[in-house]
């Protein structure tokens, strides 16, 4: 009896004292128990293309080093997964291994366009909210009700750069974009807006995704003496290879002017085209030398969390302002990340970017923005893109009238 009494006592203690701990953990459980925000990140971070996520994550990271890493208490964490693409199969697999296993909140990144298509169905199945960094094919953001685009689509660009040309003296264009869907996007926008103010196309030639050989195209188009080339080949390795071929072949001193989508003069190998360059005219919603305080602060930081890049290109703010609108779904759900609400709050974003003020339009989910014209200078020892004109308030022309 005594024996039980005592041990009863005994228990009556522990449980008191349990009580009592557990009373002290919940005032200090706020601050620790909220679980961090988790971004599963899918794109190339190896092979020709690695730069695409280098970017892209190192945009988000500058986000970061400006505004903080935690959110509403709860801490941001990015796991980034390398397709080593551009590889459909892989960016699939990738983004359902980070929905089942790593149970992220948000899916981000996504350079090439078709790794975003064969994405799409795990984001619907999931009802994670997809946020594409870069991916700009017009048909991206209809491929799921939780895909929201936070970079440019192709016509969005292109569009533009034919009005330009068109009141610029260009006449005669001749047409040379890769052949998968951003590709042919642009040419088919570029070639009914440059028609449509009155310009002729003299031909059109589309190049293969993998390893294209631009000397025998570029050659093409010098024989067909037009006013000027429309071009967009994919950021990097591509614009690097296409504009030694222009230059080998002689095409500026044949008076042939180009005319592209940014994508060309990419920022991120801009400096390493060199002279040849100079005076080549392009579209695109961001440009280093952006003249604004966002921009100014967006640039300084990146150099501080990606010492090894040159400068911030067109991936990189994708990244950023990526990272600005999680932050904002975060701020307003909190502990409670539901698809379908995030969702909500995604489609009435509206920022000042470093790149401008961008908004994405509710019956798309796809990004309004500024395209600005821009020419290659040197400024100092460097070379960039220098914005000269700009046409405010784009949307997406591929899509326009669509509902979601
Ligand atoms: C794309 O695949 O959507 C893509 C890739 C590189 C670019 C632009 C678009 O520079």
């Amino acid at each position: 009896m005594l024996r039980e009494t005592g041990v009863f006592l005994h228990a009556d203690r522990i449980m008191r004292r349990g009580v009592v701990a557990a009373a002290a953990l919940s005032l200090v459980l706020p601050a620790f128990a909220a679980e961090p925000v988790k971004i599963g990140m899918v794109a190339p971070f190896s092979g020709v293309a690695a730069d695409f996520g280098k970017q892209m994550h190192a945009g988000m990271n500058a986000w970061m080093k400006i505004h903080g890493d935690t959110v509403a208490g709860r801490k941001i964490e990015v796991l980034v997964r390398d397709t080593g693409g551009p590889n459909p199969d892989v960016a699939k697999r990738l983004s359902q291994e980070l929905v089942t296993r790593d149970k992220v909140d948000f899916l981000a990144g996504y350079g090439f366009t078709p790794e975003a298509m064969a994405s799409a169905p795990v984001a619907t199945e999931a009802k994670k909210p997809m946020i594409v960094m870069n991916a700009a094919s017009s048909v991206v953001t209809t491929r799921s009700p939780y895909i929201v685009r936070f970079s440019m689509t192709l016509p969005q660009v292109s569009e533009p750069m034919a009005k330009w040309a068109a009141k610029n003296g260009i006449k005669k264009v001749y047409t040379l974009v890769t052949d998968y869907a951003p590709g042919i996007d642009a040419e088919k926008q570029f070639v009914a807006t440059f028609k449509a103010a009155g310009g002729e196309i003299v031909d059109s030639v589309r190049t293969p995704l993998r390893n294209p050989d631009f000397g025998p195209y570029v050659q093409r188009i010098k024989d067909a003496k037009p006013d000027g080339v429309f071009i967009f080949v994919p950021a990097g390795e591509q614009s690097v290879a296409f504009m030694k071929a222009f230059e080998e072949r002689g095409l500026a001193q044949a008076g042939i002017r180009i005319v592209a989508t940014g994508d060309l003069t990419d920022d991120d190998v801009l400096q390493s085209m060199g002279a040849p360059v100079v005076g080549v005219i392009t579209s695109h919603h961001y440009s280093a030398h952006h003249d604004s305080p966002e921009n100014k602060a967006f640039v300084k930081a990146f150099h501080e969390v990606a010492p090894d890049l040159p400068r911030p290109n067109f991936m990189a703010v994708g990244g950023y302002d990526g990272m600005a609108a999680i932050a904002e779904v975060v701020k307003k759900l909190g502990n409670d990340i539901d698809g379908d609400k995030a969702m909500q709050i995604l489609e009435q974003i509206k920022l000042t970017s470093p790149r401008g003020p961008i908004h994405i339009d509710p019956a798309t989910r796809d990004i309004v923005q500024t395209v600005y014209i821009r020419r290659v200078q040197k400024v100092g020892d460097q070379y960039y893109n220098v914005e000269f004109d700009k046409y405010p308030d784009v949307r997406d022309p591929g899509k326009l009238g669509d509902k979601k």
